[in-house]
């Protein structure tokens, strides 16, 4: 079932980035967003597209007090044969209606959400970037805003699409970052909301990343929140590791990792080429143990926005390990290079991941 989208073009559009190598992450809009709401009895309405600028929001809304919101990142691409193409919206919209389940917001229809993300993205083909490794960032998210203080499932809420040229997440780029694995603080607990993608996991994440950075590491690995013993992910993305030939990552069943679709591609990649990989649970002890005897070959995280990112180098209370030489491992570059081929058309698409939006 399609929304029925009103278009308000903006009578000011802005300039268009034109170095794409400084495009950062994040800090550039485009002219428009797509905003819906939503109230109980009434369902989603009004949804339309308008100019891009700041919402007007009631001060006892409960977004602001009691952290009502989810939110999704995809990422559009211009490929090779001129189309513009995003990588595998339904997974977005469909973890979406998960992380809605869990926070108690309103679900989307599935289909009236892809064409929602189909309708932004070719109003705003102009925006997305041409250079390699930049895309345009797309970021659907919804909020509870009830007018009133009582704590309760929202009856009211919104729906708002942005989307932001990108380049890399990190200012690394492809180059190793240093990741230090919090002892202290824990991101996601069993029964928690680890496995939704809500805006108040990453605000308890906050505290260790900022110690992290100031210790010089660019993000946090988190461990179980239960014994602070097991892997769990990094702050904005999955992690795996190759110990022995094998590829092992952390599975998703303790429900408190996010269920990266960036993880989900890379093991198929992994499997197609014929790679062990075990999905378990993996103690920071054997990790160290496994980098002690050199048995850890590489390590990297995966995600939408950090793409293939690999690990240089792993911090853990008082002992930290230099992975790989501190370079780019072979199975991290391939999946990089295999991945960023099929999403910018390159390479042939043969799990039919890109869904096609329109002409450049
Ligand atoms: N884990 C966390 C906490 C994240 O924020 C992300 C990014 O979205 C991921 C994992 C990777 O998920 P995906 O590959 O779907 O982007
Ligand atoms: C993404 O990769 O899309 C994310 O949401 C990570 C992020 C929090 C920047």
């Amino acid at each position: 079932m399609k929304y029925d989208i009103s278009i308000t073009k903006t009578t000011t559009p802005k300039e268009k980035p034109t170095d794409e190598s400084k495009l950062g992450f994040g800090t550039i809009f485009t002219d428009h967003m797509f905003m819906m709401d939503y109230s109980a009895g009434k369902g989603w309405y009004n949804a339309r597209i308008i100019p891009f600028g700041p919402i007007a929001i009631h001060p006892a809304s409960t977004v602001l007090h009691y952290g009502a919101e989810i939110f999704e990142g995809l990422k559009a691409y211009r490929a090779a044969d001129g189309t513009i193409r995003m990588f595998r919206p339904m997974e977005n919209i469909q973890r979406l209606n998960r992380s809605a389940e869990r926070l108690c917001l309103p679900e989307l229809d599935e289909e009236g959400a892809l064409d929602i993300l189909n309708t932004m993205v070719e109003l705003e083909k102009d925006w997305v970037p041409h250079s390699e490794g930049t895309s345009l960032y797309i970021r659907p998210f919804m909020y509870g805003n009830d007018p009133h203080l009582g704590v309760h499932a929202v009856k009211e809420a919104t729906f708002v699409v942005i989307c932001s040229p990108v380049g890399a997440y990190y200012p690394e780029g492809l180059n190793p970052v240093k990741i230090a694995i919090e002892a202290h603080d824990v991101r996601a607990v069993r029964g928690g909301t680890g496995y939704a993608k809500c805006g108040g996991n990453y605000a308890a994440s906050l505290r260790a990343g900022e110690k992290a950075e100031k210790k010089g590491y660019t993000q946090v690995l988190w461990l179980d929140g239960v014994e602070q013993k097991y892997i769990e992910e990094v702050g904005a993305m999955n992690v795996m590791f190759k110990i022995g030939g094998k590829i092992v990552t952390p599975a998703l069943d303790s429900g408190s990792i996010l269920p990266g679709i960036t993880r989900k591609s890379c093991l198929e990649l992994l499997q197609d080429w014929g790679f062990e990989v075990e999905e378990r649970k993996i103690s920071v002890d054997e990790l160290f143990a496994a980098a002690a005897s050199g048995a850890l070959e590489e390590a990297w995280g995966t995600g939408t926005a950090a793409v293939v990112s690999p690990i240089g180098q792993l911090y853990y209370q008082d002992t930290s390990y230099t992975l790989c030489g501190g370079k780019i491992g072979q199975t991290a570059q391939k999946l990089y290079d295999n991945l960023t081929g099929i999403q910018w058309g390159k390479l042939a698409d043969t799990h039919g991941w890109s869904h096609i939006v329109c002409n450049g």
